[in-house]
């Protein structure tokens, strides 16, 4: 009993010293940098220099490990007044695993350079802000990415083609920008389970996402000016979801659509049979409207073209 005992004030001291300790003066540093770059906004009122950034709920959005007492993840959201730059010094938090920006419409500027100094960054979303500029080659940089949403945003140009020498990409949402060109070849080797490219403007070959032996599940391009051959295409075995409505995809569709668990290939430059199977037919005519010359149930039978 007395060692139990014994063990467990060893154990309190040890919280409670790891408590007092607290923030690491380089991460509070970084932090007050981070909330001066930031034009002092009122949702950072709680990020006090005379308090533990570390201690829950004291710190708005910041979350430490609780094994090291290091900043590993950044959470801002929903707030409309917050109106700067980009904060370059959030390249100073060397152990940040997390960043997660989300509804600030008056955060304006480019993705900083800083960013690379993020060697452990794991998910970066900055969704739903004013950020504008390319996505900047450099984050290939960030080999332990595996989660990037930068949907919702002002971002223009084209795909970096080096963006995804990460390996081990699990998502990837770029929806709703102003991004254009062709998709990188390059990009063939991406094998994540989420590509959302919908509401921009890209042009050409997107056959590069798809491929029997990814693992897929979900591919929006809906919303581009994308041309390639359906029929050419094999589906990744793993997907369930394919939007490429609002395109100028061409040829056939292929009898992979059948095991898929959604679909729209509305408007479009499709022809020939839909094939008969799985959800094709319960998609009803919506998901196939407005194609060159597309036929068969759910759509008014292939006679009139024969
Ligand atoms: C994609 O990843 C899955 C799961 O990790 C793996 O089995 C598959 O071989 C990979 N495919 C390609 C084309 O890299």
């Amino acid at each position: 009993m007395a060692t139990k005992l014994f063990f467990l004030l060893i154990l309190l001291s040890h919280v409670a010293s790891s408590l007092s300790e607290g923030c690491h003066p380089q991460d509070k540093k970084a932090l007050l940098q981070i909330k001066k770059e930031l034009n002092n906004p009122t949702l950072l009122s709680s990020w006090n220099p005379h308090t533990n950034c570390c201690d829950v709920s004291s710190w708005y959005g910041v979350i430490c490990a609780p094994s090291s007492n290091r900043v590993y993840s950044l959470l801002f959201e929903a707030n409309d007044e917050l109106s700067s730059t980009f904060p370059p010094s959030i390249g100073n938090l060397p152990t940040l695993e997390h960043i997660l920006i989300y509804k600030l419409p008056k955060l304006i500027g480019s993705i900083p350079q800083s960013i690379t100094k993020l060697t452990n960054l794991k998910s970066l979303t900055i969704s739903e802000t004013g950020i504008s500029g390319a996505i900047p080659n450099y984050i290939a940089k960030l080999k332990s990415l595996t989660f990037l949403d930068l949907s919702n945003n002002h971002l223009s140009g084209k795909l970096p083609p080096n963006l995804f020498n990460l390996a081990n990409f699990e998502a990837m949402y770029l929806q709703n920008n102003k991004l254009t060109g062709s998709i990188p070849s390059s990009l063939a080797k991406l094998n994540s389970s989420v590509v959302d490219l919908s509401h921009n403007r890209f042009e050409g070959d997107a056959s590069v996402f798809f491929g029997f032996a990814k693992k897929t599940e979900t591919i929006d391009l809906s919303w581009n000016m994308l041309a390639f051959d359906m029929g050419r295409l094999q589906f990744p075995k793993t997907l369930k979801r394919l939007d490429v409505s609002h395109n100028r995809v061409y040829g056939k569709l292929p009898e992979d659509v059948t095991n898929l668990e959604w679909l729209d290939v509305s408007y479009n430059r499709l022809c020939g049979e839909i094939p008969k199977g799985g959800i094709v037919q319960a998609m009803g005519k919506k998901s196939y409207l407005h194609n060159m010359c597309l036929c068969g149930s759910p759509l008014p039978s292939c006679k009139k073209y024969m």
